[in-house]
């Protein structure tokens, strides 16, 4: 059987080409699965795709008619598919349940510490010969607060980091981490959680619960000189009201990996293109901002063993296995 993979990046091609070698064909497009390219669909049983895929009505329904009858997500998050609409044209769903949380928190961190002492403005600083340390100061993490929002495998790995820095650790979810707490964090509500933290990070899933999470309210509720770091979904976020506090001046600094209107942008070069996007336009232009384009799980161990899932979750799928990573099991 040949496979047809979307929104493969040039150093994950050769990881997924060795993964499927002796197993099965694997046709490699850089081009992200939507609403023109699902055609190209036609006649493959099994479409692997990744979270910038739009998997939504329209495109399902083109899939299906072409005769695909698998979607292997290579993901954990999974809110570009439209589950209800593949089960009910009894297309089988997986995704990768799991995969090094490590990549994800590193990053966040990463970004953390980047808008913390300005590392950005320092290298372009330096590349100028120029070496004043002026508009350099950042804080200590020591002894200040971290606010994990969501504490499953990444929030946890991330409060892990947080604890190695010596910070107190404050967490809201729907469900206490024991491992959290024995790291000393405190479950506390959302509100206070936003009121005490000087750093906010955000680990939970977007769904309807969580979408604008960070919303007005909250962006107010929070530190006028906390650290928001979002390496999980853009929708989490109201841009638009955190680009109005940011204009106050608000926010030692904001990292994000992820946007609410990435599809479309992130992973591809725009850069000799106008940007329509005024929101993400504005974002960039703020000393304070740093985005990164959904890169915090990009990492040899986290993309090889989401190759790895990804391969076992095909092999199942032929070999009519379930497993937890599948979504919507065959009919
Ligand atoms: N930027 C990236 O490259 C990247 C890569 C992987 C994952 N992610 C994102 O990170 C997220 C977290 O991944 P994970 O592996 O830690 O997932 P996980 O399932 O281990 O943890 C999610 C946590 O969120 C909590 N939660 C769920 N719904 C909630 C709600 N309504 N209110 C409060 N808490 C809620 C869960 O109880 C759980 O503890 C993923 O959903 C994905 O969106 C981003």
């Amino acid at each position: 059987m040949e496979i047809l993979a979307f929104g493969v990046q040039a150093d994950e091609k050769p990881l997924i080409e060795a993964a499927f070698r002796g197993h099965h064909e694997v046709r490699c497009l850089d081009v992200f699965l939507n609403e023109d390219t699902a055609p190209i669909a036609a006649g493959y049983e099994v479409v692997c795709t990744s979270v910038n895929c739009d998997l939504g009505n329209h495109v399902l329904q083109t899939l299906a008619a072409g005769g695909t009858q698998m979607v292997a997500q290579r993901s954990t998050g999974f809110n570009n598919i439209d589950l209800k609409v593949a089960e009910r044209l009894a297309m089988t769903v997986a995704r990768v349940s799991s995969y090094s949380p490590y990549s994800v928190a590193e990053f966040a961190w990463a970004l953390a510490m980047a808008v913390n002492r300005r590392i950005v403005r320092a290298s372009t600083r330096t590349r100028d010969f120029d070496f004043r340390l002026d508009g350099l100061m950042g804080r200590d993490m020591h002894g200040r607060t971290a606010g994990v929002l969501g504490t499953g495998k990444i929030g946890e790995a991330f409060a892990r980091i947080a604890h190695g820095f010596g910070m107190n650790l404050l967490g809201w979810d729907v469900a206490e981490t024991p491992a959290c707490m024995q790291l000393g964090m405190r479950y506390v509500p959302k509100e206070r959680l936003l009121a005490e933290s000087d750093l906010v990070s955000l680990h939970v899933p977007l769904m309807p619960e969580t979408s604008r999470l960070i919303d007005a309210d909250a962006l107010k509720a929070m530190k006028d000189d906390a650290i928001l770091v979002n390496s999980s979904r853009g929708g989490l976020i109201d841009t638009a009201a955190l680009v109005a506090e940011l204009r106050e001046g608000r926010f030692t600094g904001v990292g994000l990996d992820v946007y609410e209107a990435e599809a479309g942008l992130f992973f591809l070069d725009k850069s000799l293109q106008a940007i329509e996007d005024d929101t993400l336009a504005r974002l960039v232009t703020f000393p304070n901002v740093l985005v990164t384009s959904h890169q915090a799980y990009y990492t040899e161990d986290a993309v090889g063993q989401i190759v790895e899932a990804t391969l076992k979750n095909v092999l199942d799928y032929k070999e009519g296995r379930r497993s937890e990573n599948v979504l919507v099991p065959r009919s």
